[in-house]
């Protein structure tokens, strides 16, 4: 026997349709907030991630020559295909542009509680805006989303960090700039490491200063509040731009509501080399588990990839398998089963006539299904109640000759007859007020 590879999951129909609400809500509150659908390859050169995504998403790459001895790599996320695809359209696009996509991703990690080789991702980029209110208008969507699953206060909690804040504090405990990067690598992994392990990567980043690192670090891992920022960078080169957009977004985002969701956690640095702004990170409240998503700004990538074209841009992606297992633990996880509207039980000489009924209900919009193959009557029920229809259309001698179809509400086994050539209208009329009483 096959088993499915380490780290990808099977989706027979019950798992299918608990994602498929997922993507469900992602699309629908997406269009809410005007975000237009997009897609692309998964399939993209290796180099598109190789300095673009950092290095510890290309330690995790699936990647391989393919038969024209190209280079290429399995998407481990979609932010360097965005920015490829508009920096390609920059010009002929309208500004702002709101773009979202759910799409499957692949990386190759250690399988563990939310962490697969493949999973799928909610994307949402809003590119050719500087200004704040994109940054806001993101985590609103995603706080948005969150709650149509039926998330509330209490469920979880937005962790909100911002790189320009920390390279101004960098640069006022003496990181020099060619340092920062490693730094803020060291501060990104600090939280999953021992502090000797974090106080060995900063002595290495910054020789003779590891120690006096560390404890700033720790100091400054613990602002929780706009005042406590505001006395920490009042050293800093350029502290009232900062305190500005700090203050900024904190005002939309009580405007969007999404204000009692977000703590301010200098301790989310992100671990994509390409973010240079606000950063965010959403988590359960009881801070277990992994992220259930992530974003932030990343002005200068589309210049990066594409030389000539600089569009500022920002955005955050959802991981569908720690959320999912948020919504299980929570109850959240609806039950859905794909049942028929309806099951077709014919007498033996009647099989054509009830394939025919079910042919015109299905062309009328109703789900419908039968037995494919000649059994009594009490199998035919007893399907029919397997099957989760809601109501049987039963088609025996007396109905064929009488051109009528008895129709059974398969939940309190009401029964009403009528004519076939009414019993769609009569579907439609029972489907309005709910069955038959
Ligand atoms: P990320 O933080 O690497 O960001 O991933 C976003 C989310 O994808 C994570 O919070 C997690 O839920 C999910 N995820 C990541 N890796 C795995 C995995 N191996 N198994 C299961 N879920 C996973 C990005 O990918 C950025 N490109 C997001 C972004 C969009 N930034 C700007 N625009």
């Amino acid at each position: 026997m096959f088993e499915t590879l380490p780290g990808f999951r099977d989706f027979p129909p019950e798992e299918c349709s608990r994602r498929n609400h997922l993507f469900r809500v992602f699309r629908t509150v997406a269009r809410a907030f005007d975000f237009k659908e997009y897609d692309a390859p998964v399939l993209e050169p290796l180099d598109l991630y190789v300095e673009k995504s950092g290095e510890e998403i290309v330690n995790q790459l699936f990647h391989f020559e393919d038969k024209g001895e190209r280079r290429v790599a399995l998407r481990p996320e979609l932010t360097p295909t965005l920015a490829r695809m508009v920096a390609a359209r920059a010009n002929a696009l309208p500004k702002p542009i709101k773009w979202f996509n759910v799409g499957e991703h692949f990386r190759y990690e250690r399988p563990q509680k939310g962490r697969g080789r493949s999973f799928y991702q909610f994307n949402a980029d809003l590119l050719g805006e500087a200004e704040v209110g994109a940054d806001a208008e993101l985590i609103a969507l995603l706080v948005a989303i969150f709650e149509t699953l039926g998330l509330n206060q209490g469920d979880f909690k937005i962790r909100l960090s911002d790189r320009l804040t920390w390279v101004c504090l960098l640069e006022d405990l003496g990181v020099s700039e060619s340092a920062r990067p490693a730094v803020l690598d060291a501060i990104d992994k600090s939280e999953r490491r021992k502090d000797q392990q974090t106080q060995e990567a900063l002595e290495k980043a910054m020789p003779g200063l590891g120690n006096h690192l560390a404890e700033e670090i720790t100091k400054i891992k613990k602002i929780d509040s706009l005042e406590a920022l505001s006395t920490r960078i009042e050293t800093c080169k350029g502290k009232e731009n900062h305190l500005t957009r700090w203050k900024q977004m904190m005002n939309l985002l009580e405007a969007h509501g999404a204000l009692p969701y977000v703590v301010i956690d200098l301790s989310i640095v992100r671990g994509l080399a390409y973010y240079t702004g606000f950063v965010y990170e959403a988590f359960e409240a009881s801070g277990e588990g992994r992220a259930l998503a992530g974003g932030g700004r990343y002005d200068h990538l589309l210049k990066k990839l594409s030389g000539n074209v600089d569009l500022p841009a920002c955005g955050f992606a959802i991981g569908d398998m720690t959320l999912s297992d948020c919504l299980a633990a929570k109850g959240l996880t609806p039950n859905y089963i794909t049942a028929p509207d309806l099951y077709v039980i014919a007498g033996e000489t009647q099989t054509n006539l009830g394939i025919s009924m079910a042919s015109r209900a299905r062309k009328a919009g109703f789900s419908a299904s039968y037995s494919l193959k000649a059994v009594g009557f009490g199998k035919q029920f007893k399907d029919a109640g397997k099957s989760g229809a809601r109501y049987a259309l039963i088609l025996g001698e007396e109905e064929e000759q009488t051109e009528q179809v008895k129709i059974k509400d398969l939940r309190n086994s009401a029964e009403v007859t009528v004519a076939q050539s009414s019993m769609l209208a009569k579907l439609e009329e029972l489907d309005s007020q709910g069955g038959i009483e």
